[in-house]
């Protein structure tokens, strides 16, 4: 159990890695799935009010529904969107699975117009995919 507890706060600390090295990841945090929702965990970056989302809502929810990383370079352009700031430009969405279901999300917001590559893809679904076996 102290393993697992120590799992989780390190999730902070590499939510706190991720945005200081990388110029245009401007809030990162994690969301995990309790009672059917997301719910947000370890996170930096601005408060937001999203801490509880349903699946198939917003970015984050429809890329839990969908179970795969849902990159929006531009947001003014989503419907299905959930504001945190105003300055949000664009949005990546990566899901945590463990056992082949998933338990969570890593949630990134850019304050910079279209910045996400394939590396940001594949490196962020490499990071999920060591999360999973922390938590
Ligand atoms: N923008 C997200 C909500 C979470 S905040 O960005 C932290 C969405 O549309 O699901």
């Amino acid at each position: 159990e102290k393993i697992l507890k120590r799992g989780k706060e390190a999730l902070g600390d590499l939510c706190e890695f991720l945005r200081n090295h990388v110029s245009y990841y401007d809030w990162v945090g994690f969301y995990f799935v309790e009672d059917g929702k997301l719910k947000l965990g370890p996170f930096v970056g601005e408060p937001t009010e999203h801490v509880e989302i349903p699946f198939g809502v917003g970015i984050c929810g429809q890329a839990a529904e969908r179970e795969e990383t849902f990159v929006v370079q531009d947001v003014s352009k989503e419907t299905n969107y959930l504001s945190c700031s105003p300055k949000t430009k664009a949005e990546i969405v990566v899901p945590i699975f463990k056992d082949g279901k998933i338990i969570g999300e890593l949630d990134i917001d850019s304050y910079s117009p279209s910045p996400f590559s394939e590396e940001d893809r594949a490196f962020l679904e490499k990071v999920c995919e060591l999360v999973s076996k922390v938590v």
